[in-house]
């Protein structure tokens, strides 16, 4: 194994992974990252299981050859569809001593302690869904929960295009929202269960009823996070620590840089990279 200690490897289909980038931050400022973004591909959501895993093996591989030793899958239909083969088939044989972690397991155990009717809903591309991974999660820890999956497939191309903040993006937002909560009028709390859903937050929250929760992951994996450094002092020391943050994407850079210093509130200047 390699000692050389590296950046924090983030990685998501696209823009999503930037609002786990951000919560992340927040709680640990100290660490440096490197954001790989495979835009060129996005979505992921709509594609295969075989694919979404090959897709992210690759990414998770670049992210290994750019020196990380820990790389966050910042993607939900990355993390149901890829991580569970990439911890068992791909790392023991190939790259022991790394770690690759997700995001669905830190947010279905954050969703335990806020739902009081125990009724929730989940806003996931269809891959997600399909997979039932957060059923999966809920029947593990909560099985008094009840679990609503609702597809939303036009939701990554309408910020992977920028319409996010447009109000043609409305009727796609309000069509989601009413498909589940119609389906279980007692949810309490929505589950975005897609990490680019935070840039539909002004919509969403207008188009949610009152008083129904809604859970975005980015300050949920941070919190995480920090708590698996604390608890995995090995790793920590392999996780240089400057507070930089570094981008790559598949795509044009200049595209990639000017959607995402948008979403980031700050001037991004990415290199393109293939995987
Ligand atoms: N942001 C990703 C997720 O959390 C995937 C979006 C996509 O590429 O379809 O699921």
């Amino acid at each position: 194994m390699e000692h050389t200690a590296g950046k924090i490897g983030i990685f998501d289909s696209g823009y999503g992974g930037l609002t786990i980038l951000n919560g992340i931050r927040r709680q640990l400022p100290q660490y440096d990252y490197l954001y790989l973004g495979d835009n060129a591909r996005a979505p992921y959501g709509t594609r295969s299981f075989d694919i979404v895993f090959d897709f992210t093996r690759q990414a998770v591989e670049e992210l290994f050859r750019h020196g990380c030793h820990l790389v966050i899958l910042a993607c939900n239909t990355a993390s149901a569809k890829a991580l569970r083969s990439i911890q068992q088939q791909v790392l023991p044989d190939r790259y022991p001593g790394r770690r690759v972690l997700g995001v669905i397991r830190p947010t279905v155990e954050a969703v335990g302690e806020i739902s009081r009717t125990r009724h929730i809903g989940l806003l996931a591309t269809p891959g997600t869904v399909r997979s039932h991974s957060y059923r999966m999660e809920i029947e593990k820890l909560y099985p008094e929960m009840r679990i609503t999956e609702t597809a939303c497939p036009m939701w990554v191309p309408l910020i992977e295009t920028g319409e996010a903040g447009n109000d043609g993006a409305d009727y796609f937002v309000k069509k989601y929202i009413d498909t589940v909560m119609e389906a279980d009028p007692e949810i309490d709390t929505l589950v975005l269960g897609c990490t680019h859903y935070p840039l539909l937050l002004p919509k969403i929250r207008k188009f949610a009823p009152e008083g129904v929760n809604i859970i975005a992951q980015g300050e949920i994996v941070g919190t995480s996070l920090a708590d698996y450094m604390r608890r995995h002092p090995e790793i920590d020391v392999l996780c240089t620590k400057g507070g930089d943050t570094r981008y790559l994407t598949t795509e044009n850079a200049e595209i990639f840089d000017s959607l995402a210093s948008v979403f980031m509130h700050d001037k991004i200047r990415s290199s393109r990279i293939s995987l």
